[in-house]
C-alpha cells in the first residue's frame, strides 16, 4: 500500500494516487466530453484495466469506445486511422491510455482531428505550430501505464516518418493534456525488463535535461530530484513489481523527466532515435545502453555540474566519475546490456545512422557540439563497448 497522493497544477493538472482511475468519468466530463475515444495500443487493449476504464465511463453515462490500432514507435497511419475512428464515432475527446507510443498517438489524434493540413506540417520546426487550428483540437485526459516516457506531461508526440525512417516531433503547446490521471496501480503489471527500460528513459530525460546548456534553474531543480527518486526507487520497482510505493515514485519521476526536458535533451536521444526508427529497438532500452558513452563524451562540459548532482544523489564519490559509476552500476543491477551490439545494432549501421543522429532535434541540447564524424565514432564506441575511447 501507499498513501502517496496529490493534486498538482504543474506543469498541468495532475491527479496522482493509487486507485484514482475511478475518477476518470468526472475528469472527462470536466473537459466537456460526452463521448470520449479511449486510445491505447493493441497489447493493452485486451487487458482488464482497459475494460475497467471503459466500463467506468459507460456506467457514468459516457459513450466510450476503444481505438487500439497503435503500434510501438507509432506511424502516421496509426494517427490517420485514429482520426477516422474519432470522426466516425462522433467523439468529443480523447482518453490517452498506455505507454509512450499510445500516449503519443493519442495526443496526435486529438490534434489532427481538427486539422486539414498533413501532420508533417506541424513538425517542431521554427514556428510551424502556429499553423494549427487550435479550436479544432480535442481535449485529452492522459493516463500513463508505464513510468518512463512522461509523454502525459509533454507538449509533443514522437512519430516515425516512414518516408525517410526518421523520428519526427509533432509539437503544439496545447498538446499538453489538460488533465493527467496518474494511478500507480496501473503500472504494477509491467514486467521487470520493461520497468527497467522505461525507467532508464525517465533517467535519460532528467539527466539530459540537467546537462543541457542554458540557464533554466527550474528545470534543473526538477531534474535532480527526479534522478534522486529514480536512484532510490527504480531498482526496487524492477526487483519487485508489486512494490506500489516504488511504482508511485517512479511514475512521478517519469513526469518530472518530461517536465524538465522542455530545457533540452542531448546525444543520448540523438543516438537512440535512428536505432528505433530503423531497427525497432526499444527507446528506453537504447537510451540506457548509450547513456554512459554519451556522459563520457561530454565529460569536459560536465565536471562541475556532476559534483552538484553527485552530492544531491548522496554518492560516495562526489565527482563526474562517481556519477558515471552510479549509472554503470544501476544499468548492471537492473539488467541493461552494455553494448548496442547486444540489442541488434551492428558496425555497418554506424555510418548511415550518424547523419540521422546529427539531424535529430535533440542534438542541439547536447552539452558539447557533436559532428557527424563524432556521432559515427560514438556509435562505434556504443557498439563495441569502448567506453573511454575518444
Ligand atoms: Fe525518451
Amino acid at each position: 500500500m501507499t498513501t502517496l497522493r496529490g493534486n498538482w497544477n504543474y506543469p498541468t493538472s495532475i491527479k496522482f494516487g493509487a486507485g484514482r482511475i475511478v475518477e476518470l468519468p468526472e475528469h472527462c466530463r470536466s473537459l466537456g466530453m460526452q463521448r470520449p475515444l479511449l486510445v491505447t495500443d493493441a497489447g493493452l487493449a485486451s487487458l482488464p484495466m482497459v475494460a475497467r476504464a471503459v466500463e467506468l465511463c459507460r456506467e457514468a453515462g459516457l459513450g466510450c469506445e476503444v481505438f487500439a490500432d497503435v503500434q510501438p514507435n507509432p506511424v502516421e497511419a496509426n494517427v490517420t486511422a485514429g482520426v477516422a475512428a474519432c470522426r466516425a464515432g462522433r467523439h468529443d475527446g480523447v482518453i490517452a491510455f498506455g505507454g509512450g507510443s499510445a500516449l503519443d498517438a493519442a495526443k496526435a489524434i486529438a490534434l489532427m482531428v481538427g486539422q486539414t493540413r498533413p501532420i508533417w506540417d506541424f513538425e517542431d520546426r521554427e514556428d510551424w505550430y502556429t499553423r494549427v487550428n487550435v479550436a479544432g483540437m480535442a481535449p485529452v485526459v492522459a493516463i500513463p501505464t508505464t513510468a518512463g516516457t512522461g509523454s502525459e506531461v509533454g507538449r509533443a508526440s514522437v512519430l516515425t516518418d516512414l518516408r525517410d525512417h526518421t523520428k519526427k516531433i509533432i509539437f503544439h503547446p496545447k498538446m499538453l493534456p489538460a488533465i493527467v490521471l496518474e494511478d500507480p496501480e496501473l503500472t504494477m503489471g509491467l514486467p521487470a525488463h520493461i520497468t527497467a527500460a522505461v525507467g532508464m528513459d525517465a533517467l535519460s530525460h532528467n539527466l539530459e535535461a540537467y546537462c543541457a546548456p542554458g540557464y533554466h534553474p527550474m528545470a534543473e531543480g526538477v531534474a535532480v530530484e527526479g534522478m534522486r527518486l529514480i536512484k532510490e526507487w527504480l531498482p526496487r520497482a524492477v526487483r519487485n513489481g508489486a512494490d506500489l510505493e516504488a511504482r508511485a515514485h517512479m511514475l512521478v519521476a517519469s513526469s518530472m523527466g518530461a517536465t524538465a526536458f522542455q530545457k533540452g535533451l542531448g546525444a543520448m536521444h540523438s543516438l537512440s532515435h535512428p536505432c528505433s526508427a530503423n531497427l525497432g529497438t526499444h527507446h528506453g532500452l537504447t537510451n540506457a545502453v548509450v547513456m554512459p558513452y554519451v556522459l563520457e563524451w561530454n565529460r569536459a562540459a560536465l565536471e562541475e555540474k556532476m559534483l552538484r548532482l553527485a552530492a544531491w544523489l548522496g554518492l560516495p564519490n562526489r565527482s563526474f566519475d562517481g556519477v558515471l559509476q552510479w549509472v554503470l552500476d544501476l544499468r548492471r543491477e537492473i539488467g541493461i546490456p552494455h553494448t548496442l551490439a547486444e540489442i541488434g545494432v551492428r558496425a555497418e549501421h554506424a555510418k548511415p545512422f550518424a547523419p540521422q543522429a546529427l539531424n535529430d532535434p535533440s542534438t542541439g541540447g547536447n552539452p558539447l557540439p557533436v559532428t557527424e564524424q563524432d556521432f559515427e565514432r560514438l556509435y562505434r564506441n556504443c557498439i563495441t563497448g569502448k567506453l573511454r575511447a575518444v
